[in-house]
C-alpha cells in the first residue's frame, strides 16, 4: 500500500505520497507554487529558485526551494507570504533579466506579480535551468550535452562545443527549454527588452495573484497539468 504524509500548506492539511516533494504535494491539491526548472519525472535540482516556500519549524521559518524539499509528516509550508512574494519577485526579476526573450519566464514572472524589471537585461539566452541537460541524461541516457565552465562562464553545451554521434538528434533539448516559447511580440531588439506580460489573460490576473494559475505557457508547454483546469 502507497505510504502516505500529511503536512500543511498555506493552513490546508495535504496528504502526500511518502517521499513526493513539497511542490509536487501543494500541485496535487491544487496549491500553484510558481515552478520554472521543475519537470514532473525528472530529478529535481533547485535551479531557478522561483518555487521558494517558508518550511516552519522551532519557531522560525526557512526559505527553501520547494521542489527538492521532501514532504514530511507534520510539516507546517507558507507558499504566499509577504517575505516569499517579494523574494519571488526578485528572483523572476533576475530570471527575466537573464532571459528576456523567454515567453515561459515571462508568464512566470508576471505570475509573480513582477510589473517591471529593475535590473540590466543580459540576453544570455539561458538561465541554466538544466532541463535540457538533465531530460537528456535521464531520459535517453545519452549526456550529449552538459554544463561547463564555472561562475560567469558557465553554461550549456555539447562535449567539445560539438554535436556528438551518440545525441539522439531527439529535439527534447528544446522542447523542455523555457526559451523556446518566443514571446506574445516575438524577440525583443536588443536595448529594447521589457517585461511582456502582453497578454490580457494574465495581466488582468496578475494584481492578486494569490495562489492563482495564470495558465502560463510554461506548463503548456512542460507538462504542469494546471493550465488545463
Ligand atoms: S522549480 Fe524549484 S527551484 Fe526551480
Amino acid at each position: 500500500m502507497m505510504q502516505t504524509v500529511t503536512l500543511t500548506i498555506d493552513g490546508t492539511p495535504v496528504r502526500a505520497t511518502k517521499g513526493s516533494s513539497v511542490l509536487d504535494a501543494a500541485l496535487e491539491c491544487g496549491i500553484c507554487i510558481p515552478h520554472l526548472c521543475h519537470v514532473p519525472f525528472l530529478k529535481d535540482t533547485g535551479a531557478c529558485r522561483i518555487c521558494i516556500v517558508e518550511n516552519v519549524k522551532n519557531g522560525g521559518a526557512s526559505v527553501t526551494a520547494s521542489c527538492t524539499l521532501t514532504a514530511q509528516e507534520g510539516m507546517v509550508i507558507r507558499t504566499n507570504t509577504e517575505k516569499i512574494q517579494k523574494l519571488r519577485r526578485n528572483i523572476a526579476e533576475l530570471l527575466v533579466a537573464q532571459a528576456p526573450n523567454s515567453k515561459a519566464i515571462q508568464d512566470v514572472a508576471v505570475r509573480c506579480g513582477v510589473k517591471e524589471v529593475r535590473y540590466p537585461f543580459r540576453n544570455d539566452n539561458c538561465i541554466q535551468c538544466g532541463r535540457c541537460v538533465r531530460y537528456c541524461t535521464e531520459m535517453w541516457r545519452a549526456n550529449a550535452l552538459g554544463f561547463v565552465g564555472r561562475g560567469k562562464n558557465r553554461r550549456v553545451e555539447f562535449p567539445f562545443a560539438t554535436r556528438p554521434e551518440f545525441c539522439k538528434n531527439c529535439g527534447s533539448c528544446t522542447l523542455y527549454c523555457p526559451m523556446s516559447v518566443t514571446p506574445c511580440g516575438g524577440p525583443m531588439k536588443r536595448g529594447e527588452e521589457s517585461l511582456c506580460g502582453k497578454c490580457e489573460s494574465q495581466t488582468v490576473m496578475a494584481p492578486g495573484m494569490i495562489g492563482a494559475c495564470v495558465r502560463c505557457d510554461l506548463g503548456k508547454g512542460f507538462q504542469c497539468t494546471r493550465h488545463m483546469l
